[in-house]
Protein backbone atom coordinates (compact mmCIF):
# COMPACT_ATOMS: atom_id res chain seq x y z
CA UNK A 1 0.00 0.00 0.00
CA UNK A 2 2.81 2.16 1.24
CA UNK A 3 5.03 0.96 -1.87
CA UNK A 4 2.98 2.99 -4.34
CA UNK A 5 3.64 6.08 -2.62
CA UNK A 6 7.13 6.20 -2.05
CA UNK A 7 7.40 5.60 -5.89
CA UNK A 8 6.01 8.86 -6.27
CA UNK A 9 8.77 10.73 -4.65
CA UNK A 10 10.38 13.11 -6.23
CA UNK A 11 14.06 12.48 -7.48
CA UNK A 12 15.02 15.91 -6.49
CA UNK A 13 16.35 17.11 -2.93
CA UNK A 14 15.10 18.99 -0.66
CA UNK A 15 11.59 17.98 -2.48
CA UNK A 16 12.19 14.68 -1.91
CA UNK A 17 12.55 14.99 1.91
CA UNK A 18 9.34 17.41 2.25
CA UNK A 19 7.50 14.31 0.41
CA UNK A 20 8.99 11.72 2.86
CA UNK A 21 8.41 13.91 5.84
CA UNK A 22 4.39 14.06 4.62
CA UNK A 23 4.64 10.32 4.36
CA UNK A 24 6.26 9.58 7.34
CA UNK A 25 3.29 11.77 9.63
CA UNK A 26 0.86 9.41 7.71
CA UNK A 27 2.36 6.34 8.90
CA UNK A 28 3.20 7.44 12.03
CA UNK A 29 -0.44 7.93 12.71
CA UNK A 30 -1.15 4.55 11.73
CA UNK A 31 1.29 3.57 14.14
CA UNK A 32 -0.23 5.80 16.69
CA UNK A 33 -3.72 4.67 16.34
CA UNK A 34 -2.03 1.10 16.57
CA UNK A 35 -0.47 1.80 19.55
CA UNK A 36 -2.59 3.86 20.96
CA UNK A 37 -0.41 6.26 22.10
CA UNK A 38 1.78 9.27 20.71
CA UNK A 39 5.16 8.61 19.02
CA UNK A 40 7.75 10.12 20.65
CA UNK A 41 11.98 10.58 19.83
CA UNK A 42 15.20 10.85 21.72
CA UNK A 43 18.65 12.32 20.40
CA UNK A 44 21.59 11.65 21.81
CA UNK A 45 24.72 13.86 20.48
CA UNK A 46 28.08 12.90 21.20
CA UNK A 47 31.42 14.82 19.89
CA UNK A 48 31.51 18.53 18.52
CA UNK A 49 29.62 21.25 16.70
CA UNK A 50 29.30 19.76 13.93
CA UNK A 51 27.32 17.13 15.29
CA UNK A 52 25.24 19.30 17.70
CA UNK A 53 23.97 21.48 14.43
CA UNK A 54 23.47 17.87 12.79
CA UNK A 55 21.27 16.97 15.71
CA UNK A 56 19.43 19.94 15.24
CA UNK A 57 18.66 19.41 12.25
CA UNK A 58 17.49 15.71 12.33
CA UNK A 59 15.20 16.79 15.55
CA UNK A 60 13.59 19.48 13.55
CA UNK A 61 12.94 16.74 10.74
CA UNK A 62 11.29 14.44 12.92
CA UNK A 63 9.17 16.88 14.61
CA UNK A 64 8.23 18.02 11.22
CA UNK A 65 7.19 14.38 10.67
CA UNK A 66 4.94 14.79 14.15
CA UNK A 67 7.11 12.74 16.66
CA UNK A 68 7.19 14.67 20.45
CA UNK A 69 10.43 15.08 22.00
CA UNK A 70 11.13 13.42 24.99
CA UNK A 71 13.97 13.80 27.71
CA UNK A 72 13.52 10.30 28.49
CA UNK A 73 15.78 7.78 26.22
CA UNK A 74 14.76 4.87 28.00
CA UNK A 75 10.88 5.46 27.14
CA UNK A 76 11.14 7.22 23.85
CA UNK A 77 9.59 5.00 20.61
CA UNK A 78 12.46 6.37 18.47
CA UNK A 79 16.07 6.99 19.79
CA UNK A 80 18.67 8.19 17.58
CA UNK A 81 22.09 8.60 18.49
CA UNK A 82 24.59 10.79 16.17
CA UNK A 83 28.14 9.19 16.86
CA UNK A 84 31.63 10.80 17.34
CA UNK A 85 35.16 8.37 16.99
CA UNK A 86 37.29 11.63 17.24
CA UNK A 87 39.64 9.26 20.06
CA UNK A 88 38.46 5.34 21.16
CA UNK A 89 37.15 6.68 24.47
CA UNK A 90 34.11 8.75 22.42
CA UNK A 91 33.53 4.82 20.43
CA UNK A 92 33.55 2.91 23.78
CA UNK A 93 31.97 5.09 25.76
CA UNK A 94 28.64 4.98 22.94
CA UNK A 95 28.86 1.02 23.18
CA UNK A 96 28.83 1.12 26.61
CA UNK A 97 25.77 3.26 26.28
CA UNK A 98 24.66 0.91 24.01
CA UNK A 99 24.94 -2.00 26.03
CA UNK A 100 23.15 -0.53 28.35
CA UNK A 101 20.09 -0.34 26.81
CA UNK A 102 20.11 -3.79 25.36
CA UNK A 103 17.05 -5.54 27.37
CA UNK A 104 13.42 -7.18 26.73
CA UNK A 105 11.80 -3.59 26.48
CA UNK A 106 14.64 -2.40 23.98
CA UNK A 107 14.28 -5.19 21.77
CA UNK A 108 10.43 -4.25 21.36
CA UNK A 109 9.64 -4.52 17.59
CA UNK A 110 8.16 -1.56 17.42
CA UNK A 111 10.68 0.69 19.22
CA UNK A 112 13.16 2.59 16.63
CA UNK A 113 16.92 2.78 17.25
CA UNK A 114 18.80 4.71 14.99
CA UNK A 115 22.36 5.52 14.99
CA UNK A 116 24.04 7.71 12.75
CA UNK A 117 27.71 10.07 12.20
CA UNK A 118 31.47 10.05 12.12
CA UNK A 119 31.46 6.22 13.71
CA UNK A 120 29.13 4.81 11.31
CA UNK A 121 31.58 6.21 8.22
CA UNK A 122 34.08 3.91 9.83
CA UNK A 123 35.08 0.26 8.44
CA UNK A 124 33.86 -2.41 10.54
CA UNK A 125 31.51 -0.37 12.70
CA UNK A 126 28.36 -1.07 10.88
CA UNK A 127 29.19 -4.81 11.27
CA UNK A 128 29.95 -4.22 14.95
CA UNK A 129 26.87 -3.19 15.42
CA UNK A 130 24.78 -5.32 13.31
CA UNK A 131 26.56 -7.97 15.34
CA UNK A 132 25.96 -7.13 18.22
CA UNK A 133 23.64 -4.71 18.65
CA UNK A 134 20.66 -6.19 17.00
CA UNK A 135 18.26 -3.96 18.13
CA UNK A 136 19.39 -1.50 16.29
CA UNK A 137 17.19 -1.00 13.30
CA UNK A 138 18.57 2.27 11.04
CA UNK A 139 21.74 3.00 10.30
CA UNK A 140 23.21 5.79 8.09
CA UNK A 141 26.31 7.87 8.30
CA UNK A 142 27.58 11.83 8.07
CA UNK A 143 26.79 12.69 4.15
CA UNK A 144 22.96 12.07 4.41
CA UNK A 145 21.56 13.32 7.97
CA UNK A 146 18.81 15.30 5.16
CA UNK A 147 17.98 11.66 4.32
CA UNK A 148 16.46 11.24 8.25
CA UNK A 149 12.89 11.30 7.03
CA UNK A 150 12.98 8.96 4.26
CA UNK A 151 15.00 5.93 6.04
CA UNK A 152 12.19 6.34 8.92
CA UNK A 153 9.64 6.00 6.64
CA UNK A 154 11.36 2.36 5.25
CA UNK A 155 11.40 1.11 8.79
CA UNK A 156 7.81 2.56 9.44
CA UNK A 157 6.47 0.93 6.21
CA UNK A 158 7.78 -2.58 7.36
CA UNK A 159 11.38 -2.67 6.33
CA UNK A 160 13.10 -5.06 9.25
CA UNK A 161 16.76 -2.70 8.96
CA UNK A 162 17.74 0.20 6.83
CA UNK A 163 21.18 1.19 6.01
CA UNK A 164 22.69 3.72 4.23
CA UNK A 165 26.25 4.84 4.64
CA UNK A 166 27.79 6.73 1.91
CA UNK A 167 31.59 6.94 1.08
CA UNK A 168 31.54 10.36 0.17
CA UNK A 169 29.55 13.15 0.27
CA UNK A 170 26.86 14.51 -3.04
CA UNK A 171 25.30 17.70 -3.41
CA UNK A 172 25.03 20.07 -0.15
CA UNK A 173 21.62 19.59 0.63
CA UNK A 174 19.75 22.80 2.70
CA UNK A 175 16.60 24.04 3.58
CA UNK A 176 15.15 21.30 5.35
CA UNK A 177 13.70 22.46 8.91
CA UNK A 178 15.77 22.63 12.20
CA UNK A 179 15.30 23.04 15.47
CA UNK A 180 17.27 24.77 17.98
CA UNK A 181 18.47 24.29 21.93
CA UNK A 182 18.11 27.88 22.35
CA UNK A 183 15.64 30.58 20.25
CA UNK A 184 18.22 33.06 20.50
CA UNK A 185 21.43 31.83 19.70
CA UNK A 186 22.68 29.43 16.46
CA UNK A 187 24.90 27.47 14.92
CA UNK A 188 25.78 27.93 11.08
CA UNK A 189 27.64 25.90 8.72
CA UNK A 190 30.08 27.69 6.81
CA UNK A 191 31.83 24.56 5.56
CA UNK A 192 32.06 20.84 5.88
CA UNK A 193 34.32 18.37 6.09
CA UNK A 194 38.30 18.93 6.13
CA UNK A 195 41.60 18.68 4.03
CA UNK A 196 44.12 18.80 6.52
CA UNK A 197 44.96 15.80 6.91
CA UNK A 198 47.03 16.02 10.55
CA UNK A 199 48.39 12.67 10.47
CA UNK A 200 46.46 11.57 13.78
CA UNK A 201 42.60 12.88 12.95
CA UNK A 202 40.35 10.68 11.55
CA UNK A 203 37.90 13.81 10.81
CA UNK A 204 38.97 14.06 7.12
CA UNK A 205 38.01 10.09 6.56
CA UNK A 206 34.62 10.57 8.43
CA UNK A 207 33.29 14.00 7.16
CA UNK A 208 35.28 13.77 3.40
CA UNK A 209 36.55 16.59 1.87
CA UNK A 210 36.72 20.01 2.77
CA UNK A 211 33.64 22.29 0.92
CA UNK A 212 32.24 25.65 1.52
CA UNK A 213 28.85 26.75 1.16
CA UNK A 214 28.05 29.35 -1.14
CA UNK A 215 28.02 32.78 0.46
CA UNK A 216 24.62 33.79 -0.43
CA UNK A 217 23.28 31.36 1.58
CA UNK A 218 25.21 31.20 4.47
CA UNK A 219 24.00 35.05 4.77
CA UNK A 220 20.15 34.02 3.58
CA UNK A 221 20.54 31.64 6.86
CA UNK A 222 21.59 34.01 8.66
CA UNK A 223 19.04 36.72 7.84
CA UNK A 224 16.33 34.26 8.65
CA UNK A 225 17.82 33.17 12.03
CA UNK A 226 18.01 37.01 12.76
CA UNK A 227 14.01 37.72 11.28
CA UNK A 228 13.43 34.38 13.91
CA UNK A 229 14.89 36.55 17.08
CA UNK A 230 18.40 34.75 17.27
CA UNK A 231 21.50 37.16 18.49
CA UNK A 232 24.35 35.29 18.78
CA UNK A 233 25.50 33.57 15.38
CA UNK A 234 28.43 30.40 15.44
CA UNK A 235 29.72 29.81 12.30
CA UNK A 236 30.92 26.60 11.73
CA UNK A 237 33.20 24.88 10.22
CA UNK A 238 36.96 22.33 10.68
CA UNK A 239 39.17 25.39 9.42
CA UNK A 240 37.08 28.37 9.08
CA UNK A 241 40.33 30.58 7.85
CA UNK A 242 40.26 28.64 4.60
CA UNK A 243 36.81 29.42 4.21
CA UNK A 244 36.07 29.86 0.14
CA UNK A 245 38.64 27.81 -1.18
CA UNK A 246 37.29 25.53 -4.13
CA UNK A 247 34.67 28.27 -4.79
CA UNK A 248 34.95 30.33 -7.59
CA UNK A 249 35.31 34.04 -7.20
CA UNK A 250 34.33 33.35 -3.58
CA UNK A 251 34.97 35.91 -0.78
CA UNK A 252 37.28 35.61 2.43
CA UNK A 253 36.03 34.12 5.45
CA UNK A 254 37.03 38.05 7.26
CA UNK A 255 34.95 39.32 4.32
CA UNK A 256 32.37 36.92 4.87
CA UNK A 257 32.38 38.06 9.13
CA UNK A 258 31.71 41.65 7.87
CA UNK A 259 28.60 40.71 5.70
CA UNK A 260 27.48 38.84 8.88
CA UNK A 261 27.76 42.20 10.54
CA UNK A 262 25.78 43.80 8.22
CA UNK A 263 22.41 41.82 9.33
CA UNK A 264 20.17 43.83 11.70
CA UNK A 265 19.08 41.68 14.86
CA UNK A 266 22.50 40.06 15.09
CA UNK A 267 24.48 40.96 17.55
CA UNK A 268 27.29 39.00 18.11
CA UNK A 269 29.09 36.72 16.13
CA UNK A 270 31.44 34.00 16.91
CA UNK A 271 33.40 31.27 14.96
CA UNK A 272 35.09 28.10 15.12
CA UNK A 273 37.72 26.56 14.48
CA UNK A 274 40.23 28.24 13.43
CA UNK A 275 43.77 26.51 12.48
CA UNK A 276 46.96 29.09 13.13
CA UNK A 277 48.06 28.34 9.64
CA UNK A 278 45.48 29.85 7.91
CA UNK A 279 44.42 32.76 10.46
CA UNK A 280 44.93 35.87 8.50
CA UNK A 281 45.89 39.43 9.39
CA UNK A 282 42.66 40.50 7.60
CA UNK A 283 40.94 38.36 10.14
CA UNK A 284 42.40 40.62 13.02
CA UNK A 285 42.05 43.68 11.29
CA UNK A 286 38.20 42.70 10.63
CA UNK A 287 37.91 41.92 14.73
CA UNK A 288 39.67 45.03 15.46
CA UNK A 289 37.02 46.96 13.53
CA UNK A 290 33.35 44.84 14.81
CA UNK A 291 31.53 45.58 17.35
CA UNK A 292 29.65 42.28 16.77
CA UNK A 293 32.68 39.55 16.64
CA UNK A 294 32.83 38.31 19.85
CA UNK A 295 36.55 38.37 21.86
CA UNK A 296 37.30 34.98 21.76
CA UNK A 297 39.85 33.13 19.29
CA UNK A 298 40.17 29.19 19.74
CA UNK A 299 43.53 28.23 18.19
CA UNK A 300 44.26 24.69 18.19
CA UNK A 301 47.81 24.24 19.28
CA UNK A 302 48.11 20.42 19.26
CA UNK A 303 52.18 20.25 20.19
CA UNK A 304 54.61 22.95 21.05
CA UNK A 305 57.24 21.12 19.78
CA UNK A 306 58.31 21.72 15.87
CA UNK A 307 59.28 18.06 15.21
CA UNK A 308 56.22 16.88 16.68
CA UNK A 309 53.85 19.25 14.69
CA UNK A 310 55.74 18.40 11.77
CA UNK A 311 54.91 14.97 12.02
CA UNK A 312 51.60 15.65 12.74
CA UNK A 313 51.25 17.50 9.11
CA UNK A 314 50.19 20.96 11.36
CA UNK A 315 52.22 23.07 8.54
CA UNK A 316 53.30 25.47 10.97
CA UNK A 317 55.94 25.92 13.77
CA UNK A 318 56.69 26.59 17.22
CA UNK A 319 57.87 29.87 16.47
CA UNK A 320 55.32 30.77 13.85
CA UNK A 321 52.27 29.75 16.55
CA UNK A 322 54.04 31.65 18.84
CA UNK A 323 54.56 34.80 16.14
CA UNK A 324 50.64 34.34 15.54
CA UNK A 325 49.10 33.86 19.26
CA UNK A 326 51.42 36.90 20.55
CA UNK A 327 50.40 39.05 17.78
CA UNK A 328 46.29 38.19 18.57
CA UNK A 329 47.39 39.44 22.21
CA UNK A 330 49.06 42.43 21.18
CA UNK A 331 46.47 43.68 18.34
CA UNK A 332 43.19 42.37 20.02
CA UNK A 333 44.26 42.44 24.00
CA UNK A 334 41.01 41.79 25.21
CA UNK A 335 40.67 38.22 23.10
CA UNK A 336 40.41 35.02 24.90
CA UNK A 337 42.84 32.43 23.17
CA UNK A 338 42.11 29.18 23.83
CA UNK A 339 43.47 26.09 22.49
CA UNK A 340 43.56 22.16 22.31
CA UNK A 341 46.89 20.23 22.94
CA UNK A 342 47.33 16.39 22.20
CA UNK A 343 50.24 14.49 24.53
CA UNK A 344 51.42 11.16 23.76
CA UNK A 345 51.59 11.82 19.74
CA UNK A 346 53.92 8.84 18.15
CA UNK A 347 57.68 10.15 19.53
CA UNK A 348 56.70 12.19 21.71
CA UNK A 349 59.55 12.83 24.52
CA UNK A 350 59.47 14.93 28.15
CA UNK A 351 61.78 17.71 25.68
CA UNK A 352 59.03 17.74 23.20
CA UNK A 353 55.98 18.10 26.11
CA UNK A 354 58.87 20.66 27.92
CA UNK A 355 58.34 23.03 24.67
CA UNK A 356 54.85 22.82 24.99
CA UNK A 357 54.41 23.82 27.70
CA UNK A 358 57.23 26.54 27.25
CA UNK A 359 54.08 28.26 24.55
CA UNK A 360 51.43 27.48 27.36
CA UNK A 361 53.48 30.20 29.30
CA UNK A 362 54.46 32.09 26.87
CA UNK A 363 50.86 32.23 25.15
CA UNK A 364 48.74 32.28 28.74
CA UNK A 365 45.93 30.56 27.04
CA UNK A 366 42.44 31.60 28.92
CA UNK A 367 41.50 27.94 28.45
CA UNK A 368 42.67 24.53 26.54
CA UNK A 369 41.50 21.22 25.93
CA UNK A 370 44.19 18.38 26.25
CA UNK A 371 43.54 15.11 24.99
CA UNK A 372 45.54 12.32 25.46
CA UNK A 373 46.58 10.66 21.66
CA UNK A 374 44.29 7.97 20.95
CA UNK A 375 45.15 5.96 17.66
CA UNK A 376 43.03 6.02 15.05
CA UNK A 377 42.72 3.26 12.13
CA UNK A 378 43.88 4.12 8.89
CA UNK A 379 45.38 7.56 9.99
CA UNK A 380 48.61 7.93 9.12
CA UNK A 381 49.99 8.47 12.87
CA UNK A 382 48.58 5.19 13.72
CA UNK A 383 51.95 2.88 11.80
CA UNK A 384 54.23 5.32 13.92
CA UNK A 385 55.68 4.41 16.75
CA UNK A 386 53.33 4.66 20.05
CA UNK A 387 54.61 6.27 23.42
CA UNK A 388 54.76 4.04 26.30
CA UNK A 389 50.94 4.82 28.14
CA UNK A 390 52.68 5.60 31.16
CA UNK A 391 55.21 8.07 30.27
CA UNK A 392 52.02 9.75 28.44
CA UNK A 393 49.97 9.83 31.92
CA UNK A 394 52.64 11.52 33.77
CA UNK A 395 53.51 13.74 30.84
CA UNK A 396 49.58 14.35 30.66
CA UNK A 397 49.74 16.10 33.93
CA UNK A 398 52.71 18.03 33.92
CA UNK A 399 51.04 19.58 30.88
CA UNK A 400 47.35 20.05 32.32
CA UNK A 401 48.79 21.48 35.45
CA UNK A 402 50.47 24.33 33.42
CA UNK A 403 47.09 24.84 31.24
CA UNK A 404 45.61 25.11 34.21
CA UNK A 405 47.57 27.56 36.17
CA UNK A 406 47.74 30.03 33.38
CA UNK A 407 44.13 29.88 32.50
CA UNK A 408 42.97 30.20 36.21
CA UNK A 409 45.41 33.27 36.37
CA UNK A 410 44.04 34.63 33.23
CA UNK A 411 40.54 34.35 33.93
CA UNK A 412 41.09 36.53 37.50
CA UNK A 413 41.84 39.62 35.62
CA UNK A 414 38.82 39.94 34.98
CA UNK A 415 37.69 40.42 38.52
CA UNK A 416 35.86 43.81 39.16
CA UNK A 417 35.22 44.06 34.85
CA UNK A 418 31.67 44.93 33.86
CA UNK A 419 31.09 42.89 30.95
CA UNK A 420 28.06 42.44 28.32
CA UNK A 421 26.67 39.00 29.10
CA UNK A 422 23.43 36.88 27.06
CA UNK A 423 22.21 34.83 29.54
CA UNK A 424 21.71 31.54 28.58
CA UNK A 425 19.49 29.72 31.34
CA UNK A 426 18.44 29.49 34.67
CA UNK A 427 21.70 27.71 36.70
CA UNK A 428 21.34 24.07 37.03
CA UNK A 429 22.59 24.25 41.00
CA UNK A 430 20.52 27.38 41.79
CA UNK A 431 17.47 28.58 40.77
CA UNK A 432 17.40 32.38 42.19
CA UNK A 433 20.90 32.60 39.67
CA UNK A 434 20.78 33.16 36.10
CA UNK A 435 24.00 31.82 33.69
CA UNK A 436 25.40 33.71 30.64
CA UNK A 437 27.96 34.11 28.41
CA UNK A 438 30.18 37.09 28.31
CA UNK A 439 31.71 37.65 24.99
CA UNK A 440 35.07 36.16 25.53
CA UNK A 441 33.03 33.21 25.92
CA UNK A 442 33.44 32.66 30.05
CA UNK A 443 30.63 31.76 31.96
CA UNK A 444 28.99 34.12 34.68
CA UNK A 445 26.61 33.18 37.16
CA UNK A 446 24.37 36.09 38.81
CA UNK A 447 20.96 36.78 40.68
CA UNK A 448 18.32 37.78 38.13
CA UNK A 449 14.46 37.01 37.18
CA UNK A 450 13.82 34.45 33.83
CA UNK A 451 12.61 37.00 31.64
CA UNK A 452 15.96 37.61 31.05
CA UNK A 453 16.82 34.62 29.00
CA UNK A 454 17.78 35.89 25.55
CA UNK A 455 18.49 39.40 26.57
CA UNK A 456 21.88 40.90 26.68
CA UNK A 457 22.80 42.17 30.02
CA UNK A 458 25.66 44.51 31.97
CA UNK A 459 27.21 42.17 34.73
CA UNK A 460 30.09 43.01 36.92
CA UNK A 461 31.99 40.65 37.69
CA UNK A 462 32.68 40.13 41.19
CA UNK A 463 34.21 36.68 42.15
CA UNK A 464 36.49 34.12 40.19
CA UNK A 465 35.89 30.88 40.72
CA UNK A 466 38.46 29.45 38.32
CA UNK A 467 36.65 29.08 35.23
CA UNK A 468 33.94 30.62 36.11
CA UNK A 469 32.63 34.44 37.61
CA UNK A 470 30.00 35.14 40.06
CA UNK A 471 28.65 38.30 39.65
CA UNK A 472 25.46 41.10 39.70
CA UNK A 473 23.44 43.30 37.10
CA UNK A 474 24.28 46.64 37.01
N1 LIG B 1 39.53 21.09 13.10
C1 LIG B 1 39.95 21.38 14.40
C2 LIG B 1 39.93 20.21 15.35
C3 LIG B 1 38.76 19.28 15.39
S1 LIG B 1 38.97 17.87 16.39
C4 LIG B 1 41.40 21.89 14.30
O1 LIG B 1 42.18 21.40 13.55
O2 LIG B 1 41.72 22.75 15.04
C5 LIG B 1 39.12 18.59 17.99
C6 LIG B 1 40.38 18.25 18.71
O3 LIG B 1 40.46 16.87 18.98
C7 LIG B 1 41.66 18.54 17.94
O4 LIG B 1 42.02 19.87 17.99
C8 LIG B 1 42.67 17.66 18.63
O5 LIG B 1 43.28 18.31 19.72
C9 LIG B 1 41.82 16.52 19.16
N2 LIG B 1 42.09 15.27 18.44
C10 LIG B 1 41.87 15.00 17.14
N3 LIG B 1 42.30 13.76 16.84
C11 LIG B 1 42.79 13.23 17.98
C12 LIG B 1 43.40 11.98 18.32
N4 LIG B 1 43.58 11.03 17.41
N5 LIG B 1 43.81 11.79 19.60
C13 LIG B 1 43.63 12.76 20.53
N6 LIG B 1 43.10 13.94 20.27
C14 LIG B 1 42.67 14.19 19.01
FE1 LIG C 1 41.46 17.07 12.06
FE2 LIG C 1 43.47 18.59 11.37
FE3 LIG C 1 41.18 18.71 10.00
FE4 LIG C 1 41.30 19.67 12.47
S1 LIG C 1 42.43 20.44 10.69
S2 LIG C 1 39.72 18.35 11.62
S3 LIG C 1 42.71 18.27 13.46
S4 LIG C 1 42.60 16.98 10.09
FE1 LIG D 1 33.68 13.78 16.51
FE2 LIG D 1 32.89 13.83 14.04
FE3 LIG D 1 33.10 16.07 15.39
S1 LIG D 1 34.50 12.57 14.86
S2 LIG D 1 34.69 15.67 16.88
S3 LIG D 1 31.71 14.44 15.85
S4 LIG D 1 33.49 15.80 13.23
Amino acid sequence: MNDLKFEMAPETEPERQYFFIEQGAVLRKQKEEELKHPLTYHVTTFGCQMNAKDSEKMKGILNEMGFINCDDEKSADLVLFNTCTIRDNANQKFYGHLGSLNDKNHRNKDRITAVCGCMMQEKGCVEKIRNSYKFVNIIFGTHNIYKLAELVCLKLAGENFVCDVWDKPKDIVEDIPSIRKYPFKAGVNIMYGCNNYCTYCIVPYVRGAERSREAKEILMECEKLASEGVKEIMLLGQNVNSYGNGIKDSISFPELLKEVEKIEGIERIRFMTSHPKDLSDELITVMKGSNKICRHIHLPLQSGSSRILKAMNRRYSKEQYLELALKIRKELPDTAITTDIIVGFPGETPEDVDETIDVIKKVRFDGAFTFIYSKRAGTPAASMEQVDPELVKKEFNRVLEAVNKESKEMAALNTGKTEDVLVDDINEQDERLLTGRMSNNMTVHFPGERSLIGKIVNVRLEECKGFYYVGSMV
